[in-house]
């Protein structure tokens, strides 16, 4: 199958390229720049917003199903420029639902994510637990599942919305509580931070996000068209400074009390992910970190 994706030189997009690619299928991907991780692949450039620019290219590859992960993808950045979020998630998220219509193109994964229920304190996240969008950033996000729900509805299209964990690894150019410590510590510089120590969040491998795209894109009929992607295991910052520090014990990791401004999410319930899509996250924290230091190690050896 020829899948169109979005967003193709992100964090996600990116892997699911590879994904894909690897599978046999041929992927073209869309993004407004492009980036030398998928130089290999076939990369177009565009604005989502740009509906003639996206008929072209879904015309000239004869597209059959699209994975829409291209977008503002923080909610910090959501909050620095709402209508820039507004203008890109939503506008842009509509833009493609339109063109699949439009081209007969019934499959769209588009990537939510865990951000539309906002700050609450239930111990577990279903996708029936009452969503409270509380930055521009859920509220785009969360606009684009209701229009995946009206198009399925009313086009008979089959979007699945994937409500995505706080994804880290590779390729990540967003802000990230991972990144930030996992980068001194492979260069071997003690950490000091004032705050952060309490900050928890769900954690996923981008690899077993992108695998939850693809299970997405394979299935068949499912009875509900949201589910939540994540490991259903929710970790403090001074956890992951404790799994770093386990890689770098030579180095000192201090983090002071508070959080970091997300939203505190109870632990996903991830279950119909795996009964209704054959999901299940593969790498435990401690296995994505240490790839992850695996992968800045070698990039900073290739630097130097
Ligand atoms: N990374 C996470 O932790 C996370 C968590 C939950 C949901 N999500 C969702 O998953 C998707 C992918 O996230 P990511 O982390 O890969 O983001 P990313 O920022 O790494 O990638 C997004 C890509 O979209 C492209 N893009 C932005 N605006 C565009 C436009 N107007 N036209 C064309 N391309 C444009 C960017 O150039 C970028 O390459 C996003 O929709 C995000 O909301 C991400």
């Amino acid at each position: 199958m020829n899948v169109l994706v979005t967003g193709s030189s992100g964090l996600v997009g990116s892997a699911v390229m590879e994904l894909l690619h690897r599978e046999g299928h041929h992927v073209v991907g869309f993004d407004q720049r492009k980036s030398p991780i998928t130089d290999h692949l076939t990369v177009e450039t565009g604005d989502l917003c740009d509906f003639p620019r996206l008929a072209s290219i879904i015309q000239k590859y004869n597209i059959g199903a699209i994975v829409h992960s291209g977008g503002i993808s923080h909610p910090h950045a959501g909050e620095a420029s709402p209508y820039e979020t507004v203008r890109t998630n939503i506008l842009g998220t509509t833009t493609i639902f339109e063109a699949a219509r439009l081209f007969h193109i019934n499959k769209v994964v588009y990537l939510s994510s865990g951000a539309v229920y906002g700050n609450h304190s239930a111990g577990v996240t279903t996708v029936e637990t009452k969503v409270h969008p509380e930055n521009t950033y859920a509220v785009s996000k969360l606009t684009g599942e209701y229009l995946g729900e009206v198009y399925n509805r009313n086009y008979g299209m089959n979007v699945i919305s994937l409500r995505l964990a706080f994804v880290y690894g590779p390729n990540r150019f967003m802000p990230d509580p991972i990144k930030s410590l996992l980068e001194r510590a492979v260069n071997g510089l003690d950490i000091d931070d004032a705050k952060g120590a309490d900050q928890q969040l769900e954690f996923i491998y981008v690899k077993d996000a992108a695998l939850g795209v693809y299970k997405a894109l394979q299935a068949e009929k499912c009875s509900s068209s949201i589910f939540n992607i994540g490991t259903g295991v929710n970790t403090k910052m001074n956890e992951v400074a404790a799994v770093i520090k386990n890689l770098y014990p030579n180095i000192s990791i201090k983090i002071g009390p508070g959080d970091l401004g997300y939203d505190f999410i109870g632990a996903f319930d991830c279950s119909e992910a795996e009964k209704q899509l054959g999901f299940k996250a593969n790498y435990r924290l401690e296995d994505g970190i240490a790839e992850y230091a695996k992968y800045l190690e070698e990039n900073k050896k290739s630097k130097s």
